[in-house]
């Protein structure tokens, strides 16, 4: 039998994922899984001694779980600083998507790019949330828009999985946006992602969830209900993109289908909240693209809290609106902008993340059991995570005990 390896920190502040621990803790892993969890003034410092394999005082340094990224569309091609520059000079989001722009530019860019050149520009962009202490990443496809080149992306998804210390979720978002190919016949492309590009990301095996883009640049809600009825047929789990730029109720229908999270919401209203509540749906806040968009109209953070509806903050990096390649941003952003409290930040990117991935289970918290996955940083108080932009530095990544 292999022999497994303890480590032991003492002294240790934690944030287990929920809430900042009164008491200075003893944190000990084993090989992959967390094994224990107690308070200091229940142990003496010669048990573990014996006991472990290393031993380190932290003398209050605190340890959150690793972070999650719960939304990314990490892969694709080229960049939008053109649209940058235009949207400075008065043309909106939305307009400069019907002109051409927007995510088909990105589109075109990604499909002419070799699967090698993606997997080399993804892996620049994932070595940054790797940085910064991020051990758990959602990667959506959706800049392909055929069936190849969807599947392409989420190989590149897969491969940095293989490639990377970090465990990668990968989204399929065929109705991202309307191919050309398809300009007068949506109803048809909603077929083919259904038909074709669902079976065959779920039989290879290159998916683990199906996003929709549910708005009036992108798909009805009637569309985005029979991805969602093709994602149960093949064991996928659903995402959606709503509510970003006006209420097309598709909150609710999401969360009916039985979503794990909505994301965006800034026009999300008490209806849809309700069977978010009811369904156990997460609301994902992305605070990137409403500062970047510079949008007024904020989620409804009161009511969220008010109906006990989790909230996971995650970055969005994509190349239109949110070209912003850190999740440790967002924390400050959500409470600047959204006025979530430090802690309900840092519950965002720990354990409601978690639960927007399913995977709860699995990691998002620090309690036996767990994967040890977790950072340790150079503070004593976990509200300075989300309060400093830059600090405080993170002294180690530990992803399933490495
Ligand atoms: O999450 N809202 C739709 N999709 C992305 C933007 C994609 C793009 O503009 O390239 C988002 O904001
Ligand atoms: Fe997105």
């Amino acid at each position: 039998m292999e022999k497994t390896v303890k480590t032991t920190w003492i002294n240790a502040r934690i944030f287990d994922g929920d809430r900042e621990l009164p008491e200075l803790m003893a944190l000990t892993i084993q090989d992959s899984l967390i094994l224990n969890l107690i308070p200091m003034s229940q142990i003496s410092k010669a048990s573990f001694s014996t006991s472990s394999d290393t031993l380190i005082d932290l003398q209050g340094l605190l340890i959150t779980p690793g972070l999650i990224d719960s939304h990314t569309h990490l892969v694709f091609a080229g960049n939008r600083a053109n649209e940058f520059a235009a949207r400075l000079e008065g043309k909106t989001y939305a307009e400069i998507a019907t002109q051409g722009g927007g995510i088909m530019s990105t589109v075109k860019a990604t499909r002419e790019a070799s699967e090698e050149r993606l997997l080399a520009l993804a892996q620049q962009r994932l070595n940054c949330f790797i940085a910064e202490g991020v051990t758990s990443i959602e990667i959506k496809s959706g800049y392909g828009l055929d069936v190849d080149s969807e599947l392409k992306l989420l190989r590149v998804a897969r491969k940095l999985a293989e490639n990377n210390p970090i465990r990668i979720q990968t989204t399929l978002l065929g109705a991202h946006a309307l191919p050309p190919e398809f300009k007068n016949a949506p109803d048809d492309y909603i077929d083919l992602v259904c038909e074709t590009m669902i079976p065959q990301a779920a039989d290879l095996g290159l998916a683990d969830a199906v996003d929709v883009f549910c708005e009036g640049v992108g798909f009805t809600v009637a569309q985005c209900q029979k991805i969602y009825q093709a994602a149960a047929k093949h064991g996928l789990a659903i995402k959606a993109h709503t509510e970003q730029l006006s209420n097309l109720s598709g909150s609710q229908a999401a969360a009916e289908a039985g979503a794990l999270s909505v994301d965006h919401i800034e026009y999300l209203d008490e209806q849809g909240i309700k069977a978010m509540a009811q369904h156990g749906t997460v609301a994902t806040l992305l605070p990137g693209a409403f500062y970047i968009l510079k949008e007024t109209q904020k989620p409804p953070v009161a009511l969220l809290r008010q109906y006990q509806v989790p909230m996971a903050i995650a970055s969005d990096a994509n190349p239109g609106t949110s070209p912003i390649m850190s999740l440790r941003l967002m924390l400050n952003m959500a409470c600047t902008l959204f006025e979530l409290t430090p802690n309900e930040a840092l519950q965002g990117v720990t354990s409601n993340a978690a639960q927007a991935l399913g995977l709860a289970q699995i990691t998002g918290t620090i309690k036996p059991g767990m994967q040890a996955d977790l950072c340790i940083w150079d503070t004593t108080t976990s509200a300075e995570l989300s309060y400093s932009i830059g600090l405080p530095t993170l002294k180690q990544r530990i992803f399933a005990g490495k």
